[in-house]
């Protein structure tokens, strides 16, 4: 039998497309996952950011208290409040503010060394 029959040899057409589709799939994923970058790559590039941002955190804890601390309401004197109270405020106005621990230190720092005492 020399001659395939036409329905094998149209069996054969269609495999042939099949694998050369599959073929440019995998290539075009390559590309694709060749493009993204990986999870990896991502979290460092995102904890260089964290780096950066947290060195150029050059601001006082009074800065950073007259910065985030008004927006909402009027600054209250730290004398208004003893240290004890500045740091149970603190850990519900951090969260209002959405201060990152480092200057949410500060500011702490800066009201209770003003604090009533
Ligand atoms: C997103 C708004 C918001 C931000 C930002 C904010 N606060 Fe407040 N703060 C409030 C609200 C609302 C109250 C009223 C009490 C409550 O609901 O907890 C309050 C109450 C207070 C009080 C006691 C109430 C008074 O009048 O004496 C103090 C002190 C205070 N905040 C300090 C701060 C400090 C310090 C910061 C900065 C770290 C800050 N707040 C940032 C919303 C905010």
């Amino acid at each position: 039998m020399n001659r395939l029959s036409s329905s094998q040899q149209s069996w054969r057409r269609s495999a042939g497309l099949v694998a050369t589709a599959a073929a440019i799939y995998a290539v075009s994923l390559a590309c694709v996952c060749a493009a993204d970058p990986t999870p990896e790559k991502q979290a460092q590039s995102e904890k260089k950011i964290e780096k950066k941002s947290s060195k150029e955190t050059k601001y006082s804890g009074a800065d950073l208290y007259a910065m985030h601390c008004s927006r909402c309401h009027p600054e209250r004197y730290a004398t208004e409040r003893t240290a004890t109270q500045w740091k149970t405020l603190m850990l519900h106005m951090r969260v209002r503010a959405n201060l990152p621990a480092v200057q949410a230190k500060s500011v702490l720092k800066y009201l209770q060394e003003d604090s009533g005492k």
